[in-house]
């Protein structure tokens, strides 16, 4: 959520940082904002993209150093005053925030009764007028008014701050929200994450909690909460500027989509063995016997990560025989868990920095459970944070709606069920063997499915304007009606609820005319023939049925009014092939809709408030 930019150099900031900030704009687009220090400080700023922040910066906006701002609203509504950055009375400063301060109506209280005045509704604003107050009133370095100033608030925040007085640096500090350092020659950058800083330098230093820096354009000092000074780690990006642009394609989400081939061979890459029946994970190699003895499992997740993390426990346990709990990360925390030592808890985060999933694993972790994270971004908090883990090596995914984050995720859950099912003995070697042969088949029938989109484009085409749909799956197929579901909310604003096919009769069948497209995900064969139950219960209240079935499968074909073909897997790893033409469905209704795909209204990416 939000989006911070900084650079300091030689260079016309402005450029460098709005560049950044359109990088970052998956992390929230209500408004943005600029400040740049040219002699005094300048700022502008706005509700809307960062394409309208660029029309309004002009090449007056010279100076070398500056922080900017992408935002997604917590306090306030979207509009020109809310908009960061904000600025001190003395108009000197000028301070950017991710994140929310809890306390901030008694800090205003007290900065009001000492003259101070504000104009937004933000909680980032006081933080501004605190800061300066402690400037002002004992004559601090920034370095230490800001100290001072974090030590009064409560909450979470990475900031950013530039002030007239001391141009030539940029202060920042984190706690609960990501940020990051960007180390160049003669030049420094800050950001919230990586892909802002991928395009100057690919040395970065991430902040921990607590932490503040002081950056020059010749380096950075960092010191922990207690003012201790530290020396930090140097990370290298693995990451391309190619990996984080369109490609040729219309959407970034589109692209992802067609990515999934590679995700996935790149995600398996030097993980599965297909002739000795192994999977080699090495992040979590040294905890196998812990998760070998785990009473249970829990996994914590928000979104479409929490849909991959319910595939997750079909997998699991059928495979390794595991009992497997699937929380909303949201949820966890606030029923007193029932979790502690022997259990292990999985949080899966495309992003790694979900302030809800993170919130759930410090409690895990607290109670004394093993905790393992499935994270696509290299080197985040959550990444971080877990005890052990995979990455899931999607690369960079920047489309709002997640898609190759889910498949990648679903892929890592069942090598970890594979490998956790042979450990235990729960399968065999030869089952094994099988499992990943087939396994290291998934990419090339994805491929055969974003091969040929004629069908499921003729078929979006059909039912752009209807005003809901409905998805059902059983078994495997059920979150993949889920995911289904919340990939056409929140990218074509259409209605939409998936449910398990047989639930359907406890509710959602009242629904059920000749208006309502129901999307059946037919691709598991054990409960093939309770599906043919269900589909004829929709035709007969003349329900649209649009199926995702193989070609094997002539019986759904025959009872459907529309099917997109899939190729034959087993049922274990249907889920990653059947997901594909529900992600083309929502892009292509999308599409016709009109609606922005890679940024839909009131959605952000990373959900780094709780
Ligand atoms: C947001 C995103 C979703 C994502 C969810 C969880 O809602 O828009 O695409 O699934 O957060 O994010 P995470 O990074 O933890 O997987």
């Amino acid at each position: 959520m939000c989006g911070i930019v900084g650079y300091i150099g030689d260079q016309q900031a402005s450029k460098i940082i709005i560049e950044g900030l359109k990088r970052l704009e998956y992390r929230g687009y209500d408004s943005a904002g600029i400040a740049v220090l040219n002699g005094k400080l300048e700022v502008k700023k706005g509700k809307g993209k960062v394409s309208n922040l660029e029309k309004m910066v002009t090449s007056a906006q010279n100076g070398q150093i500056g922080i900017g701002h992408t935002r997604w609203a917590t306090h306030g509504e979207p509009n020109d005053i809310n908009s960061h950055p904000h600025t001190s009375q003395n108009g000197k400063m000028a301070l950017v925030h991710n994140g929310i301060i809890e306390n901030y109506g008694t800090l205003k209280k007290k900065l009001t009764d000492q003259g101070y005045e504000f104009y937004s509704q933000t909680d980032t604003e006081v933080v501004a007028k605190l800061i300066e107050s402690f400037l002002v009133k004992d004559n601090r370095s920034l370095k230490k008014a800001v100290q001072h100033a974090l030590h009064q608030v409560e909450g979470t925040y990475g900031i950013a701050i530039v002030h007239s007085d001391y141009p030539d640096q940029i202060v920042v500090a984190r706690k609960g929200s990501p940020l990051l350092i960007g180390v160049g020659e003669g030049e420094m950058l800050i950001a919230s994450d990586a892909s802002a800083v991928a395009a100057y330098t690919d040395k970065v230093v991430y902040l921990d909690d607590g932490e503040l820096a002081v950056i020059t354009k010749e380096g950075y000092t960092v010191e922990s909460a207690n003012q201790i000074e530290l020396t930090k780690e140097v990370h290298e990006l693995a990451l391309s500027l190619e990996e984080i642009e369109k490609g040729g394609y219309d959407h970034f989400m589109l692209k992802e989509i067609f990515e999934q081939p590679k995700a996935i061979s790149d995600c398996l890459r030097g993980r599965i063995n297909s002739e000795d029946g192994t999977i080699t994970l090495g992040g979590i190699e040294d905890v196998m016997d812990k998760l070998v003895n785990a009473k249970r499992v829990v996994i914590a997740a928000c979104g479409t990560s929490w849909h991959s993390g319910l595939v997750g426990e079909y997998l699991f346990e059928y495979l390794a025989k595991v009992p497997v709990e699937v929380e909303y990360a949201s949820e966890f925390r606030y029923k007193e868990p029932l979790i502690g030592e022997g259990d292990v808890m999985i949080a899966i985060s495309q992003s790694g920095e979900t302030a809800d999933t993170l919130a759930a694993l410090r409690e895990a972790k607290a109670r004394g459970a093993l905790v393992l994270g499935v994270v696509n971004v290299v080197g985040s908090t959550i990444a971080r944070e877990t005890d052990a883990g995979v990455y899931i090596h999607a690369g960079p995914e920047i489309g709002v709606a997640s898609t190759k984050a889910f498949t990648a995720q679903v892929t890592v859950l069942t090598m970890m069920a594979i490998k956790l099912g042979l450990e235990k003995g729960t399968i065999t070697k030869t089952r094994a063997t099988e499992l990943i042969t087939e396994l290291s088949r998934i990419p090339a029938k994805i491929e055969e499915v974003l091969e040929d989109t004629t069908e499921i484009q003729r078929i979006s085409n059909l039912f752009s304007y209807a005003p809901n749909f409905l998805y059902l799956g059983r078994s495997y197929s059920f979150p993949v009606a889920l995911e289904g579901a919340l990939k056409l909310k929140e990218i074509s604003y259409i209605h939409a609820e998936g449910y398990p096919a047989a639930e359907m009769k406890h509710g959602p069948i009242a629904l059920i005319d000749e208006m309502m497209p129901v999307v059946v995900i037919a691709a598991t064969h054990h409960t093939n023939d309770k599906m043919i139950s269900n589909i004829e219960e929709v035709r007969a209240r003349k329900g649209r049925i649009i199926a995702i079935s193989t070609s094997e499968n002539t019986e759904v074909a025959d009872l459907a009014e529309f099917t997109t073909i899939i190729p034959e897997t087993m049922d274990v790893f249907s889920p990653l092939v059947s997901v594909i033409p529900l992600q083309l469905l929502s892009y292509y209704i999308a599409v016709n809709r009109g609606c922005n795909v890679d940024q839909p209204r009131n959605l952000a990416k990373s959900v780094t408030v709780e």
